[in-house]
């Protein structure tokens, strides 16, 4: 008897450190459970059972007056008649930065080479450089120079008097839009990309002329994030305060690394945009409240890419659309994206077969490699 009330007690106090032990390993991780799985089961839970985002008109919209002070910086550079009298196809935006040189110059002599796209493509592709003012402009005089002498020299940049840093990204998203209804309205098509994109011109290009032929409305572009959750921890750059957002759960918006939309929908957006709170520094989802009020949605396209950059086979090239995170390889990659053994590779039985084969091996692994989702294999 004795024996056996030990051996319970023994039992019990086991119990009672195993339980104390996994309460304070959750106690610790807290944190990241509640950041990582709470939070995008709330967001995906609002997302996929209410998915309404009617609050967004009601608690976003603000006075024509009060929505002009957000858009209305002065152009410091400007390019007006980029597009005039031109049949322009596309009208690309690249968000870049006053010290951004090398960048810019890298993408006028690969994919954004406007001579290569009207001679090769037989099509007219505009590529404008948004920008705000440079922080340090006041006090490097050989910066301003140089931009000047850059400005003189292609007449593709776009520069707006407000500071050019990353919570001012809405800014530029104003920009290009108001830039656009002013100077470029025509195009049938507009595009927002990053400064470190690559953007594999020639397939793009047939892709929005195949759109053109079936004359294609209402469409946004791009790779798509559906249910996110706003990011609650100070120390992230994305943190969103709850003042400025207090809803569980972002509506639709495409990855801001590059999207595309057609021409009403450019002109939606801009109308969209002269009634919102756009003090949210969050581009591409601010991109999403736009799209809401203005009643568009957006469309994935499994090879345009969000964080994610391409895997480097001649089998990817053949159908991708943008990658991200290029610097230094972005004269490399034009080249072989670009090069002939490319074109036709996925042809014939045999070529289709070894191309599924090879996407399957690059774009399907189990585990999660942030390039194109495992679907593109198939397409
Ligand atoms: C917001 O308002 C716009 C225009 O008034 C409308 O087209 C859109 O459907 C509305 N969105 C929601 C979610 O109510
Ligand atoms: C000033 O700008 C030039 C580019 O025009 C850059 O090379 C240089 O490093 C900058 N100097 C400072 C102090 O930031
Ligand atoms: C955005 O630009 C404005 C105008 O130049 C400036 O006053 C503000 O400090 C900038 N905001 C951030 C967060 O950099
Ligand atoms: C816009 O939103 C911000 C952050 O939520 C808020 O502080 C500001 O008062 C709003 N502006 C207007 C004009 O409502």
């Amino acid at each position: 008897m004795l024996i056996n009330c030990r051996r319970v007690k023994k039992w019990h106090f086991l119990q009672l450190v195993s339980m104390c032990c996994v309460m304070s390993i959750l106690m610790v991780c807290w944190e990241h459970v509640d950041h990582h799985v709470v939070s995008h089961v709330k967001s995906y839970s609002y997302r996929y059972l209410i998915n309404s985002y009617a609050f967004i008109n009601k608690s976003l919209s603000v006075s024509p007056e009060e929505a002009a002070r957000f858009g209305s910086f002065p152009y410091l550079l400007n390019n007006r008649d980029v597009c005039k009298d031109k049949d322009v196809l596309l009208l690309l935006f690249v968000k870049s930065s006053p010290g951004n040189f090398k960048r810019r110059q890298a993408i006028r002599s690969t994919w954004g080479d406007e001579s290569y796209v009207s001679r090769e493509l037989g099509v007219i592709v505009k590529v404008v450089f948004a920008m705000g003012a440079n922080p340090d402009a006041l006090t490097n005089k050989s910066l301003l120079k140089d931009l000047q002498k850059e400005h003189v020299n292609h007449g593709d940049l776009v520069q707006q008097d407000f500071l050019d840093t990353f919570h001012n990204l809405t800014l530029k998203l104003l920009l290009q839009f108001h830039w656009t209804h002013e100077n470029c309205a025509h195009a049938r098509f507009l595009m927002t990309a990053d400064d470190d994109v690559f953007i594999h011109m020639p397939n793009l290009v047939r892709h929005l002329q195949d759109l053109r032929r079936r004359n294609v409305r209402n469409l946004w572009v791009g790779h798509v994030h559906r249910g996110a959750p706003p990011i609650r921890r100070r120390d992230s750059k994305y943190y969103m305060p709850f003042d400025m957002y207090q809803w569980s759960s972002y509506p639709d918006y495409t990855a801001g690394a590059g999207y595309v939309v057609s021409g009403d929908v450019a002109a939606k957006i801009y109308q969209a945009m002269l009634s919102l709170n756009a003090s949210m520094h969050i581009d591409d989802v601010f991109m999403g409240v736009c799209a809401i009020a203005a009643g568009v949605s957006p469309q994935e396209h499994v090879y345009f890419s969000g964080e994610g950059k391409t895997p480097y086979h001649p089998c990817i090239y053949e159908k991708m659309i943008t990658s991200h995170g290029h610097e230094d390889d972005i004269r490399y990659l034009w080249k072989v994206a670009t090069s002939p053994e490319v074109e036709g590779i996925s042809s014939g039985l045999v070529g289709k077969l070894y191309c599924t084969a090879v996407k399957m091996m690059l774009l399907c692994k189990p585990y999660f490699t942030n390039t194109y989702a495992c679907m593109g294999a198939f397409t």
